[in-house]
């Protein structure tokens, strides 16, 4: 039986990774771990231990949840040890030699890792999941979004703000710079010299390397809102080719892990609040952009949950492929 450790397992990504692992069928001995401030404490009948130079050992597959200081402090312990390590932080995104996947996408880049295996940031997996079938019907060439993004995608301490300021307005925000409650903020991460956040730069980044398209082109706009788990997005892609509605709806619905909720006449369209604490993608308001008249230009709007979908679940399907791969071989 293979040991799978939880790195990060008291936030809301690692909790949420503990339940997708039963919900997946995942076999092995599970280990949580997390700071000294959580050793004792039990989650799902597990008790959490410290993370230690030494948690890895005799460990097979480690899932990562932790921000990205924490989690290159710990990797070189888990590399040494010989894990497989699926992680959520931004910490090895970028890095050619660590395979960034959506299963959905590309599932095949999984085979190319030495070690590392990284989960894309959220928001990038709900909207590429509502993109990629565009993309591989008629090319996109660039995207304009904007995220209305939940406060779970702050961890434990967004939920918290929301939390104490719906009971007291007047309560001193922490994971936040301004009050959530009643509020919608305009930043997600640092800004640098042109104004974009290290949010907005992800989707592009990311998303260049997920869809194998280096010269993909994205606007992003990204604002936290007052939603408790899942991020909404609204979307206008332009594409290399014209765009035939019927022939992109058709392949959305039958796409793995999505749902296409585009009924504008009867008011059915994606929200997030449908979309919680489950592990698809709702698509819908899908339409031509008037602006271009030679309709190679489309809008959207999508949600997702960003704990399961955008974190946690997408991780332990990786991890479902990693086995499944190894046990095959
Ligand atoms: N929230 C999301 O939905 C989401 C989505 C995509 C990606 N991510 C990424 O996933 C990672 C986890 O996010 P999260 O939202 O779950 O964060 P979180 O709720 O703040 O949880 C952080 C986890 O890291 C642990 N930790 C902190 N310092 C530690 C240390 N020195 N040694 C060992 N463990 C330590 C914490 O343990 P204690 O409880 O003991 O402090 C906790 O288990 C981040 O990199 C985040 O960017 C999150």
């Amino acid at each position: 039986m293979k040991t799978i450790a939880i790195a990060g397992a008291t936030g809301a990504v690692g909790r949420q990774m503990l339940e997708c692992l039963k919900e997946q069928n995942i076999e092995g001995n599970v280990k949580l771990l997390a700071s000294a401030r959580s050793a004792g404490k039990e989650i799902g009948g597990y008790v959490v231990e410290e993370l230690t130079e030494d948690s890895f050992n005799g460990v097979d597959y480690v899932l990562g949840a932790c921000e990205n200081d924490v989690t290159k402090k710990w990797m070189p312990w888990a590399q040494k040890a010989g894990c497989v390590v699926v992680d959520n932080s931004s910490a090895f995104r970028l890095d050619p030699n660590v395979p960034l996947v959506v299963p959905e996408i590309n599932a095949a880049d999984i085979k190319d890792h030495h070690g590392i295996i990284a989960n894309p940031n959220c928001s990038t997996i709900i909207a590429l999941m509502a993109l990629h079938d565009l993309d591989d019907l008629y090319d996109i060439e660039s995207v304009i979004c904007t995220t209305f993004q939940a406060v779970s995608g702050a961890g434990v301490k967004g939920i918290s703000d929301l939390e104490r300021e719906l009971k007291d307005e007047n309560a001193a925000p922490e994971a936040f710079a301004y009050q959530i409650a009643f509020n919608v903020i305009p930043q997600i991460g640092g800004f640098d010299e042109n104004g974009i956040t290290s949010e907005e730069w992800k989707m592009q980044n990311e998303g260049r390397k997920i869809l194998h398209s280096p010269e993909l082109n994205v606007n992003c706009t990204c604002v936290r809102v007052p939603v408790w788990r899942s991020h909404s997005e609204s979307i206008t892609a332009k594409c290399k080719k014209p765009i035939d509605l019927d022939v992109w709806r058709k392949k959305l619905a039958d796409s793995a892990g999505v749902v296409l909720r585009d009924d504008p006449k009867n008011n059915l369209y994606p929200m997030p609040i449908d979309t919680t604490n489950q592990d698809k993608v709702f698509v819908g308001r899908i339409r031509y952009d008037q602006a271009d008249p030679e309709q190679k230009t489309v809008s959207l709007f999508c949600c997702g949950d960003q704990i399961r979908k955008g974190a946690a679940s997408n991780a332990v399907q990786i991890l479902a492929l990693l086995m499944k791969d190894e046990k095959s071989a």
